[in-house]
């Protein structure tokens, strides 16, 4: 069944100022258009709808590097819209003053039905999340009120911030608020295999195709689950631990010894498009993955448990599978969202 998220219908009416001429500026609600085959919304839209004007207020403030201390980087620096809005070619994230972080950026898509943000889980509010980022100091090394200062010194986002809030200030809420809204209405599901699932045109797989989905369904949907391909929760997939990094992922948000090594499941959502992969992007291919899957796995106390079998740790997996499971991360490649000007920087 199709279901509309209508948030809306109102159009909002907002004065501004411009050449002494108060002109009238319609701001217009958005609809969130949830996909037949996701689960449902997270995100409270009723707290921040996303309306015309914040969304593109948010994506001007997303592609604007004064968001970082050097003036160059931007949130879509790292997260570019050609990979699915990962940084295509780096394992780390790399930041202002070219200061690596440790970890591989993820993707950004479909982010409104996500609990839990980061790979550790560090914060459960997507609008709060763009401070991690821009207060880290080796992504954007800035401050807070460093930022707000730089746009209220902007006669142009004043303007913009006035249009697009009721309470139109430029202050931090609105700013979260704004970006917040660009990233709700990312809705990455228009690829082969979301048209094969709601059978539409253009959704006839191949043999091989069909294949790979059926390996797929058996041995790796239990942690990448649902049509987001991730079932939220954080584990330790069996990597061995890199010792330059020793990165103990949900341990160091929840403080528990139960969760070291555990990291949270990627939607393999474009997946082919967002190498490196692992948390700190050690894989350069998917076939590297697949082959870590079979027999490239160490045992720990926080294994997971479908992980460990009477023949051995990893996942059985054949050449004709492999290749089965190739040809079925080809379909999770959305051509649309990747090329959708509402998104793009220019
Ligand atoms: C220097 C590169 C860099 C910049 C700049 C950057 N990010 Fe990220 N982003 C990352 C990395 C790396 C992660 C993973 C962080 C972690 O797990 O600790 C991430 C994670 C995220 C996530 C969580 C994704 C998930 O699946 O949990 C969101 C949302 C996000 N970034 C949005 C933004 C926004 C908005 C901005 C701008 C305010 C931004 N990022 C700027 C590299 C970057
Ligand atoms: C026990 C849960 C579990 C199972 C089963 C599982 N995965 Fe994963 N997968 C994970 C976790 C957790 C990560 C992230 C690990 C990290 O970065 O530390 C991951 C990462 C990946 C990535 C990297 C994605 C990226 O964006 O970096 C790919 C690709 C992947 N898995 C494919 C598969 C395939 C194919 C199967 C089946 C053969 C499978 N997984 C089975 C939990 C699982």
């Amino acid at each position: 069944m199709k279901y509309l998220f209508w948030v809306l219908v109102s159009v909002f009416l907002v004065s501004c100022h411009e050449d002494d001429a108060y002109v009238a500026v319609k701001n217009t609600f958005l609809t969130v258009d949830v996909p037949e085959n996701f689960p449902a919304l997270v995100y409270d839209i009723e707290a921040n709808p996303p309306t015309q004007l914040g969304f593109e207020l948010g994506k001007k403030l997303f592609y604007d590097g004064k968001l970082s201390s050097s003036g160059f980087i931007s949130c879509g620096f790292c997260h570019e819209q050609s990979s699915a809005f990962t940084h295509h070619g780096h394992q780390f994230s790399h930041g202002v003053n070219d200061l690596e972080g440790t970890r591989n950026t993820p993707t950004i898509a479909n982010m409104a039905f996500f609990t839990e943000f980061a790979w550790d889980g560090a914060t459960s509010h997507l609008d709060l999340f763009p401070i991690i980022p821009i207060t880290n100091e080796v992504e954007m090394g800035e401050t807070m009120t460093g930022v707000i200062n730089k746009l209220i010194a902007d006669a142009e986002y004043q303007k913009e911030f006035e249009m697009a809030f009721e309470e139109g200030g430029v202050n931090a809420e609105n700013f979260l608020k704004a970006i917040a809204q660009f990233m709700v209405m990312m809705i990455s599901s228009d690829s082969k295999y979301d048209k094969y699932v709601r059978n539409e045109a253009g959704g006839e797989l191949t043999e091989t195709e069909a294949m790979g989905l059926g390996v797929f369904q058996q041995k790796c949907a239990s942690c990448h689950a649902t049509d987001l391909f991730t079932d939220g929760s954080f584990r330790n997939n069996g990597l061995p631990p890199n010792p330059q990094l020793n990165d103990m992922g949900r341990a160091e948000v929840s403080g528990s010894d139960s969760d070291n090594y555990k990291f949270k499941v990627p939607s393999l959502r474009n997946v082919s498009l967002t190498a490196p992969y692992m948390h700190d992007g050690r894989f350069g291919s998917l076939e590297s993955v697949l082959n870590f899957y079979t027999n490239g796995m160490v045992a720990s106390e926080t294994l997971d448990d479908s992980l460990r079998t009477k023949d051995g740790l990893g996942i059985a997996l054949n050449d004709e599978e492999k290749a089965g499971l190739l040809a079925f991360f080809e379909i999770l490649t959305d051509d649309t969202f990747i090329n959708d000007e509402r998104f793009s920087e220019y």
